[in-house]
């Protein structure tokens, strides 16, 4: 720790006293854990810090023959596999008519892994409720925008919004609890599975809309409150009663939504998913404590869900990724590679949550429910399990072990092929990566400090799922997309080599030397005024376009533009532009010019601001779209543009990087480099190689410093 200090010391004395002082005031883990954010609640139950991160896979026993279950565990065991994760659909067979449960098919499957030395992740069934259950009780199913009510025939299709149906949950979460809380075979538990409704979220049947009902009356106490902040009195939407409220459905609605409706909706149902979550960790704890770990698996970047409010039920915070099914992504090459800062963006952001995050489903070739599955590219599974081991993940877990032969999911690659024995090409880097990290065990420094010149580039970048869903709601133009406008600054980061938390405004801000709040539309004078002391103690701010135009409501300021940031970024801002695909502009930072359409504001500096950037066409060719200015010991810098490739949001982190001192690196984007327990992780999701930055006389332990398309190096500090 001492080393550390002193280290830092060293490196950031003359430059940055205000860095200092902030790593000073971290607690101790903090300082020395790049996987854990200041100021994060204390996770419950600890993954030992030398086991750096264990891999392990999906099993489904009750969908093979039982005489194949011992060959099955040993192969996975042979695989380097350390963990088996079983049950979340198995309800049919835990409770196969009501009330008469049969665990003896699961106790089984549990002794064959252990017997193997495998740890097992146990699940609550309840995503895939049984016939018989849906057949008696047609009520508990959802109701879709359409009024249709979902049936058996897959999975997911009962609302947790209806009390019956958590009736039914609450006893087999207590079986489960009952009879396997207390067993030190089971390492921890997986709640449900990607709640989410497939794509068919929220259940608008009648107790959700008794339910939705009860949280506005809770937020608002009265109508005439609702109908303030809502905005009622245009278009004659005033209400009298909540019961006359219906959750805002597009499909019963003839002109365009209420906005403020359409948000508290949002929030409705992201509490509502995060209270039917707290319900059942609350019943398992009774039996587990914090003896096992509870989690859910979040889909990685699934904003109707929102993984924070349940940050402290957990004792890890583990999504799903399928990094390649399709989907174009970046570069020639993206569709088969998938996006570095996609999975590391997850990476960083679950991690900052309550500290410990885990993959509980990570891709392990091609897959079968995308429009078009390729086969990703040779080295690619590989490449996204050391970048999530780069993030700081405590697991990783990989969807599936055997290719299954019928069902929903034929086509989908597992660890072994069809025939059940021989491992995929997915398999084999499975394997690849299980060596590798016994090997890594013994080379780590769990908790080593972070190197000075990367802990000198800490950057956090404020999310919040509520603003993401009230910009998006209200875009102003259809080509923008709030995620990807949050992620051009993520990227830039990587490309300058900084370490990220994506935090919540719970977190301590001090932390960082450099803050970044990209398009945070909601605020209020607090937020201000933490921004504001922020900077004064030396922090480097950086604000970006739609900043502060509205309240927590999401009114607009009865006065100028973004009011209440006005005097921290030192500018005006007389209007903001947005053109029509194809219509691209131009904007000029420095010597570099880059095309922009989604959103520009055109901005006033205040006396003792400098430009950063300026318009280069349009009517208001010559109007100012970034600044920058001194505050107390810090910097506020506000980017008014969303530029199309978001070279002009990394030219410009870049530049406030280095005259902040903190020297950046100048990564390829997709090229990035983390440190985590004393080794350096270097992946290339690029179509190029890579140089990775070994210092000379160093050799990497795995890879080489040419690191090729797909290519991982890991050295040691
Ligand atoms: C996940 C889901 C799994 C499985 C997998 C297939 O999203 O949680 O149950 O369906 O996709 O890729």
């Amino acid at each position: 720790m001492k080393r550390f200090l002193v280290r830092v010391r060293d490196a950031f004395a003359l430059r940055c006293n205000f860095c200092l002082l902030a790593l000073l005031a971290l607690p101790m883990s903090a300082q020395t854990n790049p996987a854990s954010p200041s100021s994060t609640a204390p996770a419950h139950f600890a993954f030992p810090p030398a086991d750096l991160m264990n891999i392990g896979v999906y099993y489904y026993p009750e969908a093979w023959p039982a005489e194949q279950w011992s060959r099955d565990f040993a192969n996975i065991k042979k695989l380097g596999m350390e963990f088996v994760h079983m049950g979340e659909f198995s309800w049919a067979f835990m409770e196969p008519t009501e009330g008469h449960f049969d665990f003896a098919w699961l106790d089984r499957a549990i002794q064959l892994a252990t017997d193997q030395g495998l740890k097992v992740v146990l699940c609550t069934p309840t995503p895939a409720p049984p016939v018989w259950l849906t057949s008696a009780h047609p009520e508990i199913l959802m109701i879709d925008a359409n009024g249709r009510q979902m049936q058996h025939g897959t999975r997911q299709q009962a609302s947790w919004s209806v009390p019956l149906y958590r009736q039914y949950v609450a006893k087999i979460v207590h079986e489960l609890g009952k009879r396997y809380g207390q067993d030190p075979r089971i390492w921890g538990w997986q709640l449900d599975n990607e709640l989410t409704h497939y794509g068919k979220e929220p259940d608008y049947g009648p107790e959700s809309q008794t339910s939705f009902r009860a949280w506005l009356q809770k937020k608002y106490g009265t109508v005439a409150n609702l109908n303030r902040d809502w905005g009622n009195a245009f278009w004659s939407q005033m209400y009298q009663t909540f019961d006359q409220i219906r959750i805002p459905n597009q499909l019963e609605q003839v002109a365009q939504m209420n906005p403020h409706a359409i948000l508290d909706s949002q929030r409705w149902f992201a509490d509502e998913t995060a209270d039917y979550l707290r319900f059942q960790t609350d019943i398992l704890r009774e039996y587990c404590g914090h003896r096992q770990w509870i989690t859910t698996n979040h889909i990685h970047n699934f904003p109707a869900v929102n993984p924070v409010l349940n940050g402290k039920d957990f004792d890890v915070v583990s999504w799903t990724h399928y990094p390649v099914h399709g989907n174009a992504n970046r570069g020639p090459l993206g569709f088969r590679l998938g996006d570095s800062a996609v999975i590391s963006f997850a990476g960083d952001f679950m991690r900052s949550i309550n500290g410990q995050a885990g993959v509980m489903e990570l891709q392990p070739g091609q897959v079968n429910w995308g429009d078009v599955n390729p086969q990703p590219y040779p080295g690619a599974v590989h490449l996204w399990i050391m970048r999530t081991f780069a993030t700081g993940s405590k697991f990783v877990c990989t969807y599936r072990y055997r290719e299954p032969l019928s069902g929903a999911e034929q086509y989908h690659y597992g660890l072994v092929g069809t025939d059940g024995v021989t491992p995929t090409n997915g398999g084999e880097q499975y394997a690849q990566a299980a060596r590798e990290l016994v090997q890594l065990r013994t080379l780590a420094k769990p908790n080593a400090p972070l190197p000075a010149a990367y802990a000198a580039r800490r950057t956090a970048i404020l999310y919040s799922y509520e603003d993401r869903w009230e910009v998006d709601n209200h875009k102003q133009n259809k080509d923008w997309d709030t995620y990807e406008h949050v992620l051009k600054y993520y990227r830039a980061a990587k490309r300058a080599g900084a370490p990220v938390d994506v935090i919540t405004e719970d977190k301590d801000f001090s932390a960082y030397p450099f803050l970044i709040a990209p398009a945070y539309q909601m605020l209020d004078a607090q937020l201000v005024a933490r921004w504001k002391a922020y900077v004064e103690a030396g922090g480097h701010l950086i604000l970006t376009a739609r900043t502060g135009q509205k309240d927590r409501r999401g009114h607009l300021w009865e006065g100028p533009w973004a009011m209440p940031v006005l005097d921290l970024i030192g500018a005006k801002i007389k209007f903001y532009d947005t053109l029509p695909a194809p219509n691209v502009a131009h904007v000029k930072a420095g010597d570099q010019t880059h095309e922009w359409f989604t959103w520009g504001d055109v901005l006033d500096p205040q006396p003792g601001t400098q430009t950063l950037a300026t318009y280069s066409d349009q009517y208001y060719a010559g109007g100012v779209a970034a600044t920058t200015r001194a505050l107390g010991k810090g910097t506020v810098t506000y980017i008014g543009v969303d530029s199309v490739t978001g070279d002009l949001e990394a030219q410009l982190l870049g530049d406030v990087l280095k005259k902040a001192g903190a020297k950046p690196e100048q990564f390829a984007d997709g090229f990035s480099v983390d440190f985590r327990d004393g080794l350096w992780i270097a992946t290339n999701f690029t179509e190029k190689t890579q140089r990775a930055p070994i210092p000379a006389g160093k050799r990497p332990v795995i890879g080489n410093a040419d690191v090729p398309i797909a290519g991982v190096a890991v050295w040691q500090e």
